[in-house]
């Protein structure tokens, strides 16, 4: 795992996409994994940046959203769907057959859920996962209590995920409690994977995912066994690492690439 710790939450997202971004040069027809709420927001507007100013092509990329809330329809503001049409997908070029996102309407959660998981191995896996992370440590809706090796699946929300997602809502009363989610076991399939966190209300679920045990109560410690993570922090969200002195290190020394 490598840890990179920006001054700021610009910083912090321009790292980052530049870490999409040179995938995509390489690999012109990568299969990116999408993460919503408001940590990525930066990451997308750098990416939109690359594509308006640098000519950076999604045509041939492809990409498949974490999750979804159930009961929204795709033009509900609060959609995922919606989310991503507003920051990102209206703005750069990914052709709409392309684009992967759970449906929150479906009649049959199961057969959504195998389908999805089946898109996902027959366009080739994801290349390159982005994720943020819930103030209990969560990714994607992968609430406390998940399998490590879960597969994507209607989940219910933890009632602290309703009560940090209420702010998007105008009552708390109007955030569904369920979603689709890809698990952690399709997460962690990604052949890379790009971790984002900011603030102090994040603090501690970083350093119990990044530092802590390997445990089903905070699901984004299960990115310990992957072995390609960059996690993106800013200061704040970095504040109760440990070994912040070791990560800085690590960043000041790296080694030159052969
Ligand atoms: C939701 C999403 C997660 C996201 C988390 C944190 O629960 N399902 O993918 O990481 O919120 O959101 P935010 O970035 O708004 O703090």
């Amino acid at each position: 795992m490598e840890v990179l710790i920006a001054e700021t939450y610009d910083e912090m997202s321009v790292r980052a996409a530049a870490v999409v971004g040179k995938l995509i040069k390489i690999k012109p027809n990568a299969v990116l994994g999408m993460a919503t709420g408001s940590t990525p927001l930066g990451l997308y507007r750098e990416l939109v940046r690359l594509h308006q100013d640098e000519g950076l092509d999604f045509a041939q990329v492809t990409t498949f959203n974490l999750d979804e809330y159930v009961g929204l329809p795709n033009d509900e503001p609060h959609s995922y769907h919606y989310f991503m049409h507003e920051h990102f997908f209206q703005h750069v070029d990914v052709p709409s057959g392309n684009i992967y996102i759970p449906s929150g309407t479906t009649s049959n959660h199961a057969a959504f859920c195998a389908w999805y998981e089946e898109r996902i191995r027959e366009c080739g896996g994801i290349d390159i996962q982005i994720l943020g992370i819930g103030a209990d440590g969560h990714i994607a809706f992968n609430e406390p209590g998940s399998s490590l090796g879960s597969r994507t699946r209607l989940k219910t929300l933890a009632r602290q995920t309703i009560e940090d997602n209420a702010r998007f809502f105008e009552r708390p009363d109007d955030v569904p409690v369920y979603a689709i989610t890809m698990g952690v076991g399709t997460i962690l399939e990604a052949r890379a994977i790009v971790m984002l966190a900011n603030g102090k209300t994040k603090a501690a679920a970083v350093a119990r995912a990044i530092e802590g045990p390997v445990t089903s109560m905070i699901t984004a410690s299960a990115l310990q066994l992957h072995p390609s993570v960059r996690v993106f922090l800013d200061r704040d969200a970095a504040s109760e690492l440990q070994m912040n002195d070791y990560w800085n290190w690590v960043q000041e020394n790296r080694p030159r690439q052969g």
